[in-house]
């Protein structure tokens, strides 16, 4: 049937025998050991073991603009856009006139990963990641058309967010007094580590040594590493590069989705750093994974050329059972890839020091998803992205490694990689069985070049579907994996077809375009 596009009945009927084969067969209680649930009805999964179920009352889906929890729940709002971090700091502005000198001090824009990191039994702190900005709310006026400060208010409200909170009484808040507080921004000054550190493609006119990059944004989702540092990600970095001058992108920065003209925040308007006639290497210096360190508040964040650069959405990290740390990173695109990078040296608890520059050298893989699209589940191959392998040359147009990982989604096409339907979080299950991961949708698979396949099987997908795969012998360093399907999201209240996604959704449990998924220690996800 390869290369056939079936209808969307014909699909269903496909997936539906596809489960009733293989995926009843088994039983278990939690998700993972070994054991793959697809198809099962989710409560039947579950039952063997209720006593590790949360306790509460599923609430019916609502349009009613707040936020509802579950009976017996309560929720509070800990912090919001504008609310000041830093001693001194001035209060949100509502007007929208507070300047970039304020929001400099203030808590970043729309949120996205975070992590928090335990100080006592009543003392936290929180790294959060402002991925992105609103223009026409950020500032007095719509947005259409940015002074210079407001730019840099635009830059200022992107990065990350750190700030210590307290619980009083059973409530958590703020303390804007906290030592480690601290805001990372657009220009904050970072290191490039690895491979591409250095490289021709990453010096600029205002950093001829191509080591010392300026600041970081659109930071998706994140990371948070055994040895206690914050990753995050640089996503859609794309939207903060434009030209005044009329530019043709090439097919390196095509690829990358980096065009010229006015774009979507407008900062090469004021800023030339961000104009890529003016300066061409400059979006090579973002979209990778940012290392933080953020128990120390003068630290100098590093940026991790040995993990790729694409559109990251999350860092997955696991320590494999032979101490070599692997981490899965999604690339957020339609049609791009799934990535694994495994750690050159090992994890040792007792060198902390050590562990700290264990993302600095490695090898990155992205994967192949070998089945058909009726199968709904196959074998899988981890791709090495090294130069010099897999056709991966000078003559393929890599001068060198670093330039295998700056153009990683070339990389990853010439291996050939599986197309993917927007790769977003990744989670390893806590007993380290099995690995899973969101693709929320695509809307262009099947009509518009991209084929549909094994683990993307729906053509014009709307709804998206959750995958997973078990390295062989629980090994994440292995090669070679299989996977399947964990569910098709669909909407069955409405359609028989494929649209209705696998057995394991009902009106009782739908969603769509899935997207943030982690593991808490017991496993449940
Ligand atoms: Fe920032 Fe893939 O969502």
């Amino acid at each position: 049937m390869k290369g056939h596009l079936p209808k969307s009945s014909e699909l269903a009927s496909l997936i539906s025998n596809a489960l009733s084969r293989r995926f009843f067969l088994q039983s278990a209680g939690l998700v993972g050991a070994g054991t793959f649930l697809a198809g099962m009805p989710i409560k039947q999964a579950f039952s063997a073991t209720p006593s590790t179920l949360f306790d509460f009352q599923s609430l019916p889906a609502s349009t009613s603009d707040t936020v509802l929890v579950p009976k017996g729940y309560r929720v509070d709002v800990l912090i919001s856009w504008g609310d000041p971090i830093l001693p001194g700091a001035p209060q949100f502005d509502p007007s929208g006139k507070g300047n970039a000198a304020a929001q400099i001090q203030q808590f970043g824009d729309n949120n996205d990963g975070m992590s928090c990191f335990p100080l006592s039994a009543n003392r936290a702190l929180m790294v959060v990641n402002n991925e992105y900005t609103n223009q026409e709310y950020l500032f007095d006026h719509d947005g259409s058309s940015l002074t210079a400060d407001d730019v840099a208010k635009s830059q200022a409200a992107h990065g990350v967010s750190i700030f210590e909170i307290v619980r009083r009484d059973s409530t958590w808040a703020v303390d804007q007094q906290g030592t480690l507080n601290r805001r990372i921004t657009a220009n904050t000054l970072m290191h490039m580590t690895g491979p591409a550190a250095g490289h021709r493609l990453l010096k600029t006119e205002f950093d001829p040594s191509g080591t010392e990059i300026l600041g970081t944004f659109n930071n998706c989702s994140n990371g948070k590493t055994p040895w206690g540092t914050y990753l995050t990600c640089e996503e859609n970095v794309n939207y903060n590069f434009g030209s005044i001058a009329p530019h043709k992108p090439s097919a390196e920065q095509k690829r990358y989705d980096i065009e010229g003209g006015t774009s979507h925040y407008q900062w090469e308007q004021h800023d030339p750093r961000f104009d890529i006639v003016k300066n061409p290497n400059e979006p090579n210096r973002f979209g990778w994974i940012v290392e933080i360190d953020p128990m120390n508040p003068d630290s100098i964040p590093l940026k991790r050329s040995a993990l790729g650069r694409f559109k990251h959405e999350n860092a997955a990290i696991t320590v494999n059972k032979d101490g070599y740390i692997v981490v899965y990173m999604g690339d957020d695109a339609k049609g791009e890839h799934i990535y694994r990078f495994v750690s050159k040296h090992n994890f040792d608890a007792n060198k902390p020091q050590q562990n700290r520059n264990l993302l600095a050298e490695g090898t990155l893989y992205v994967a192949r998803f070998n089945g058909e699209y009726d199968d709904l589940r196959g074998r899988g191959e981890w791709l090495e992205l090294t130069h010099g392998k897999n056709g991966l040359t000078t003559e393929a147009g890599f001068a060198d490694q670093a330039e295998v990982l700056i153009y990683a989604r070339k990389a990853a096409s010439i291996v050939g990689a599986t197309t993917m339907d927007r790769p977003e979080w990744i989670a390893v299950h806590p007993d380290q069985s099995t690995v899973y991961c969101t693709l929320t949708n695509n809307s262009k698979r099947g009509s518009e070049g991209q084929s549909v396949n094994g683990p993307n099987p729906r053509a014009d997908n709307n709804y998206g579907q959750i995958i997973r795969w078990r390295p062989l012998l629980n090994d994440h360093t292995s090669n070679e994996f299989k996977w399947d399907i964990y569910l098709l999201a669909g909407n069955p209240s409405v359609y028989d077809d494929a649209r209705a996604g696998t057995a394991n959704i009902t009106p009782d449990n739908m969603f769509n375009s899935p997207d943030g998924i982690g593991f808490d220690a017991a496993g449940r996800l």
